[in-house]
């Protein structure tokens, strides 16, 4: 499953739905949590299990994001949506294999889940808990916004958009947890959805750090994100000259390439790319 972009669109907005198809996105994320008014919950659910009833040919995965597990309202969300068979489940205020073990409970069969792992305080002592999930992983991910919410902090950012020291831990862990659960890290959302070259540095790091996709809120956004995650032909032929390099010296583990050491970690980075590049 290729997840450079996943585009959020509000549960009770199937107009968005439709033209959100249309954008590039790998995914769409059906929204039944944060982005649906307490009253318009029982439509939205309406709305996206009549959505995913449509046509499925368009090439676009569809996961649905619930509301929290362990709340009142999980459970008419799943009873809604399953039966219509979503490509993926997203699953907020996540914590570790508690809540996974929660949604296995209620049925989420052989549904991927993404997790949004660091959204409540509890969260953040849970993130190296997913390797042993009950349930197949569609990647983790996290949150920015709900996380201070919780504590009391007035912002997860600095004056200039770039993360507080608490929420660098959290993307922090994680990336980390997501590959050592073997499973792609997702990049939270850049709210300022005008500021397409802020989101393009801030996808830039993203891919530098290790994560291979992204969220987004809006369609702009989308392409903007896709080129981040999108190996370029540059990439791949380095890639492809360490692998030639190898494969011409057997037996060798640490070899020169344009003056620089390369040896198994490169190696291996290099053929994680060219996997990527093929998918
Ligand atoms: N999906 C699909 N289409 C979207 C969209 C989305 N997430 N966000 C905006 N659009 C469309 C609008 O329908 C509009 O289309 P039109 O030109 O054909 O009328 C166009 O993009 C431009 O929209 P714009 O005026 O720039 O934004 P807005 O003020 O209408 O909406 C948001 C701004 C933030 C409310 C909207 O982008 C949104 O709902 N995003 C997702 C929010 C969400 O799900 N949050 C939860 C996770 S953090
Ligand atoms: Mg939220």
């Amino acid at each position: 499953m290729r997840l450079r972009s996943l585009l959020f669109v509000p549960g009770d907005r199937p107009d968005r739905m439709a033209k959100a198809l249309g954008l590039g996105a790998d995914a769409l994320i059906l929204d039944l949590e944060d982005a649906v008014a307490p009253d318009a919950k029982p439509r939205a659910r309406a709305e996206v299990a009549q959505f995913l009833s449509g046509p499925r040919d368009h090439g676009v995965w569809l996961f649905v994001r619930i509301n929290p597990i362990d709340g009142p309202l999980a459970s008419d969300d799943l009873a809604a949506i399953l039966p219509a068979r979503p490509d993926g489940i997203v699953l907020p205020k996540a914590e570790g294999l508690a809540s996974l073990d929660a949604l296995a409970a209620q049925g989420a069969g052989d549904v991927p889940v993404l997790p949004i792992a660091t959204e409540t305080p509890a969260a953040l002592f849970r993130l190296g808990e997913y390797a042993g999930s009950p349930l197949s992983l569609a990647g983790m991910t996290w949150g920015a916004e709900d996380l201070p919410a919780a504590i009391g902090a007035t912002t997860a950012r600095e004056a200039d958009g770039s993360y507080t020291a608490p929420y660098q831990l959290a993307r922090s862990l994680t990336l980390f947890g997501a590959h050592a659960a073997g499973v792609a890290a997702i990049e939270t959302v850049y709210p300022d959805f005008r500021d397409l070259d802020g989101l393009a540095a801030y996808a830039a790091r993203a891919q530098r750090d290790g994560f291979t996709g992204m969220m987004a809120i809006h369609p702009a956004q989308v392409q903007v994100i896709n080129a981040a995650f999108t190996p370029t032909a540059q990439d791949i032929a380095r890639a492809q000259a360490i692998v030639d390099l190898f494969a011409a010296n057997p037996g060798a583990g640490a070899l020169q390439m344009e003056g620089k050491m390369v040896d198994a970690p490169h190696l291996k980075a290099a053929r994680a790319l060219l996997a990527r590049a093929a998918s």
